[in-house]
Formats: C-alpha cells, structure tokens, sequence
C-alpha cells in the first residue's frame, strides 16, 4: 500500500514504539514521512522497529529509538527535553505503551492494581504533561490508548479496565483544557487486536477464553483486527485530516461492540 506525505517534516514521540499497535503506528508516521521517535522498554522490539523503518519510511520519514520506561518520571522529562532539543521541537505525541495482566479480582493485590495504573494511565500522564508545552508551541496533538474495556465490561480485567477508563477522561480533560491553545487531544479505543498483549493474556489467564467467547457470541465470525488497522486512524487524527477531531475517543474493534 502506498501512502501520503501527511507527516513530512513532523516530529513524534511513539511510546511502545517496540512492539504491536505502536510498532504500526511508528511504521505509518515513518511513511508517511514523520520523525519519529520510538521509547520503550523492549529494545530487541526497538531493534526490530527501526529495522522495519528503514524499509516502510517515505517521504524523508525516519526512526530513532529510546529504551526508557514512560512510567519513570525522570526518563520521561529526559525523553522529551531531548528529543525537543535535537529535532527543535514536538508536533505529535502518540501513548501506545501500556500492560494487561489478567486475574481474579479478588486475587489482585493492590501493588499489582497500582502497577497497572502507573504504566497504563501515570505513563500517559506524564508523557502529555511534559509534551504539552511543546505541542503548544507547534500547534499539535496527542494520540492517547484508551481500550473498549473503558466503555464495556471485560472480565478478569479490572485494573486493566480502570487504567484505560481513566485515559478515557484524562483524554477528555485535556481536549478541553487545550481546547483555545491549538492542542489538539484525542483516543483511540481498539478492542481486539492481534498482538503479544492479546496472545500473552490469552496464554496466561485461560479464563481470558470468555471473553473470546463473548465476542464469538456477539459475532460469530469474529477474528482480532491487525494493529495496522489501528495505526492508520492514528494517524488520521493525527494529522490534518483530523483537524476537527478533539476530546474524540475511536473505538476500532470490527463492531462488536456496536
Ligand atoms: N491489542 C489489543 O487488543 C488492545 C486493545 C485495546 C487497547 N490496547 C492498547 O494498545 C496499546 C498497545 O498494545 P499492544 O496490543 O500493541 O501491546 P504490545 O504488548 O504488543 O505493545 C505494548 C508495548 O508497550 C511497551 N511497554 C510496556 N510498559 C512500558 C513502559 N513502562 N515503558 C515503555 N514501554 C512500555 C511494551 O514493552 C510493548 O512493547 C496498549 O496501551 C494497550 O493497552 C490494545
């Protein structure tokens, strides 16, 4: 597939830039010829995005690449002040990094619900906080990963669940506080996709099989979308094709939960 030259000359930050979704996601900007830079903690994932790069980049698209955890404060302030400094500034932050663990409730201890919270909904936190002044400047926008748990109810998944809730309004409180300052703040909301997130919790929580049964019964020809799918109406609000698109969360999951 051949695509636009939507991103020439933008710069962007990627988070779980090293796997899934956001790995799509890097290799869409990079088509489409953004500078992107691409965080996250799997660096044999980030060797294989810019490896990918090199082959999907267009349009003087290009990727770097930055181990660091989004969740940790001090890596976050580093990763955008540097990233402003050497590319002179920041046009698009996208927030794909996150975890699902899967478990009973009740067998949840509340280190391993705050876990989920500070990687899923505290890295997204800092990341727009730090990015904000500089998206200001340029006139960008923020991408963030909400979930169709948000919205719906997906068992074994509460904190899971509660974090990408939480994005939901996060991203909602930011779309209108940036609302008259240019920034624009949107989310997308997939359900469903084929990545190591769904296969790892599907292999690690047997339990997880209802949910897929939920879906066949909801649509019996039901199959998990490709994180492509998710990176092209990323980019879409990204760009300016999105341009009257704040405080809106996607929901990209084939319909079944329509
Ligand atoms: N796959 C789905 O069905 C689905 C559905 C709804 C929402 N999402 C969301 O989409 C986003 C991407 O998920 P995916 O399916 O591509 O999963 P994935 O596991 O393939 O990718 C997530 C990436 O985030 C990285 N990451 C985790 N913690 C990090 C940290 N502290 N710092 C930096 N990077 C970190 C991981 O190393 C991994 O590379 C997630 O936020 C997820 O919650 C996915």
């Amino acid at each position: 597939m051949t695509h636009g030259s939507r991103f020439e000359g933008k710069r962007i930050i990627v988070t779980g830039g090293g796997s899934g979704i956001g790995q799509a996601v890097v290799l869409r900007l990079v088509a489409e010829g953004g500078v992107v830079l691409a965080v996250d903690v799997n660096g044999a994932g980030l060797d294989e995005t810019l490896r990918l790069a090199q082959v999907a980049a267009g349009h003087g698209g290009r990727a770097l690449a930055l181990s660091a955890s989004v969740a940790d404060e001090v890596a976050v302030k580093a990763m955008v002040a540097n990233f402003v400094a050497a590319e002179g500034g920041l046009d698009t932050l996208v927030n794909m990094a996150g975890i699902l663990r899967s478990s009973h409730t009740t067998e949840t201890s509340l280190e391993a619900f705050n876990e989920i919270l500070a990687i899923n909904l505290g890295s997204t936190f800092l990341c727009c906080r730090e990015a904000l002044p500089h998206l200001e400047a340029s006139g960008g926008s923020i991408v963030n990963a909400a979930s169709t748990s948000a919205f719906f109810g997906h068992p074994y998944m509460s904190a899971y669940s509660a974090s990408k809730g939480a994005i939901a309004a996060l991203t909602y409180a930011l779309s209108w506080e940036y609302a008259k300052r240019g920034v624009r703040v949107n989310a997308v909301a997939p359900g469903g996709i084929g990545t190591a997130m769904t296969a790892s919790a599907a292999a690690n929580f047997p339990e997880g099989v209802d949910m897929s049964l939920f879906m066949h019964l909801a649509r019996g020809d039901y199959q998990f979308g490709q994180p492509e799918q998710v990176a092209g109406v990323v980019a879409m609000l990204a760009s300016a094709d999105g341009a009257f698109m704040s405080g809106e969360i996607v929901r990209i999951d084939g319909g079944v939960h329509a």
